[in-house]
């Protein structure tokens, strides 16, 4: 078994918790902690040359694919009224310059009474969001959700990539209960601390009856002792806090998510749990902590509920590849063939862009999740629902 070293400050503050910790607390600090944390150091970058790519890091034709839908929306708002595009989460901020860019070049007028306004608790990622997006085309702020709520704003709030960075909680089957997995300090007194996943406490019964609505109510033979799952408890804080900002207008949520059939199948008996750095993936979630990504996809039955409880009403949901194809891949793909060769390699990487967006076994894939939080009087109404991703993609023919 790997052994994973403690450094001195996860070592301090685990001696100090008693030796033991929930998962969640573990992820919150090696993701968030300002310091030592790999986003709260800033320590993580996103894109093809950084620790991970993510669509808008792979250039700007994401932006331009999503723009019409976000611009529907916009266009659905009140006529005249002030308008915000919220990111949150936003990483480099590739998505924001892009969307900001698309937006003032497609939509002028709409673009004239829009501001991006960037959600991101993590000093580190903020100082380079706020470099790239010194020039932006739209006026920018960034702000906490707790500020939001005191000034709402109607328009469009994205979540790119971003609940999938949210503390899980771990839970693992010993046989007979379901108890919370956590982290824990262990090795030779005098010897540097080593870390390992231990089981915990039993699950109290409200967290267990939760378990019954994913199917893990009785994990039944298949599930043997030492299968290991997640649950999302951050998923619920995060959707009411981030309803109080939206006064109306829609939430885009963007990631790998797993209907509960599938998340909680006997066969994955590990949970979805990755690690990422230098493009490289580990299942490992205890190695260097602070250096790596952490993220767990999402169960889309805990998402609808937890979005639901937060006053979000749910328009619909696609696989990024057809929802992409809906909004005009194919066109802008074909639309290559017909630029000079002059920049040809430029050309190559693009189409390798457009291609690996759609591909359904990469980040075609991804799950695109439409919420509406019901303003006073939204000019479109109900037929902001129907968004051009939730139709049919054109016939192939
Ligand atoms: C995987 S990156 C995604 C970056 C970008 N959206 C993209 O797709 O390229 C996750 C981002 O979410 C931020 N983040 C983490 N926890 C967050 C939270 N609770 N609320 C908002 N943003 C958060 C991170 O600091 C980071 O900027």
């Amino acid at each position: 078994m790997t052994q994973h070293p403690a450094p001195p400050w996860l070592a301090e503050r685990l001696h100090a918790a008693g030796g033991w910790v929930p998962f969640s607390t573990y992820m919150q600090w090696a993701l968030h902690d300002p310091e030592h944390g790999a986003y709260g150091s800033g320590r993580l970058q996103v894109g093809p040359r950084g620790d991970f790519a993510t669509s808008p890091s792979l250039g700007p034709d994401f932006a331009a694919l999503l723009a019409p839908q976000l611009a529907q929306w916009l266009e659905a708002q009140p006529a005249q009224s002030p308008l915000a595009l919220v990111e949150t989460g936003p990483g480099e901020g590739h998505l924001a310059l892009q969307l900001a860019g698309a937006l003032a070049q497609g939509w002028p007028a709409l673009a004239a009474r829009t501001e991006l306004v960037l959600v991101e608790p993590n000093p580190g990622m903020a100082v380079r969001q706020r470099q790239l997006l010194e020039h932006a085309p739209l006026p920018c702020r960034w702000c906490s959700f707790e500020a939001l709520a005191a000034n709402p704003v109607a328009g469009v709030m994205l979540a790119h990539e971003v609940l999938d960075a949210l503390a899980v909680e771990r839970i693992v089957w010993d046989g007979a209960l379901w108890r919370h997995q956590g982290v824990a300090l262990h090795g030779e007194p005098g010897a540097q601390p080593l870390l390992r996943l231990q089981a915990g406490e039993p699950l109290p019964p409200p967290a267990l009856a939760s378990l019954a609505a994913l199917g893990l109510a009785d994990p039944g033979p298949q599930r043997p002792p030492g299968w290991a799952t997640e649950l999302h408890g951050g998923l619920a804080p995060w959707l009411q806090r981030a309803g109080q900002g939206l006064a109306s207008g829609q939430l885009l949520v963007v990631d790998y998510a797993h209907e509960a059939w599938r998340y909680y199948a006997p066969q994955r008996s590990n949970g979805t749990l990755m690690a990422y750095r230098q493009q490289q993936a580990s299942d490992d979630p205890l190695g260097e902590p602070g250096h790596w990504d952490l993220t767990a996809h999402l169960c889309i039955e805990t998402l609808l509920e937890a979005a639901e409880a937060g006053g979000w009403r749910p328009l619909g949901q696609r696989r990024q590849g057809e929802a992409l194809l809906a909004l005009g891949l194919a066109q802008r793909l074909h639309g290559l063939q017909t630029q000079g060769v002059g920049a040809l390699p430029q050309l190559l990487s693009r189409r390798e862009a457009l291609l690996r967006l759609a591909d359904p076994i990469a980040l075609g894939d991804f799950r695109w999740l439409a919420f509406e939080r019901p303003g006073p009087s939204p000019a479109g109404g109900a037929g902001a629902a129907i968004s051009l991703f939730l139709q049919d993609p054109p016939p192939p023919w």
